[in-house]
């Protein structure tokens, strides 16, 4: 059985968490990892959508596809089914404290705490900036990704 399922959380799931679910899902292919990974946001105005292009630009530069994702909001289901949910910044991690069912299981997290020399701090939105900005959150996630799988590699 798949031990860890991991769930990343930004605010409309078509920037931030699809790099961090692509970015993880390579790492773990690549160490032999068996987990889940997926990607929610706690805003539901792009439901159905795929990734941001750039977004989907910035993951193929590093050889990773990410334009079959759609976007989807957090439910109190993904609360019991996963075993881990990452928030991309602090006001998503709020959101998801304040959305966190009684019967929730889900350790709850900021992502960047899991890269060495980044903890306790926000993925910045590149959606509003220009497309270098996807590079720049691409190279947080990977970051991330590294942490998260050696450390889920090391508790089996
Ligand atoms: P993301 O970026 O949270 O990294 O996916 C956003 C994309 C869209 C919106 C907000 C953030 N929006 O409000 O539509």
């Amino acid at each position: 059985m798949t031990r860890y399922s991991v769930l990343f959380v930004c605010l409309g799931n078509i920037c931030r968490s699809p790099l961090a679910e692509g970015a993880f899902r390579a790492e773990a292919e690549r160490l032999g990892l068996d987990v889940i990974a997926d990607s929610a946001g706690t805003g539901g105005w792009h439901k159905g959508d795929p990734p941001d292009r750039r977004a989907i630009a910035a993951a193929r530069r590093q050889g990773v596809d990410i334009g079959g994702l759609r976007a989807r909001q957090v439910t109190a289901e993904d609360f019991r089914r996963f075993t881990h949910i990452l928030a991309l910044d602090h006001d998503n991690l709020k959101t998801l404290r304040a959305l966190r069912p009684s019967d929730g299981t889900a350790k709850l997290g900021l992502l960047l705490d899991h890269a060495e020399g980044f903890e306790g701090l926000a993925v910045a939105d590149p959606c509003y900036g220009d497309d270098a900005g996807f590079d720049v959150t691409w190279n947080q996630v990977a970051a991330t990704a590294k942490g998260l799988a050696l450390t889920l590699k090391s508790n089996p």
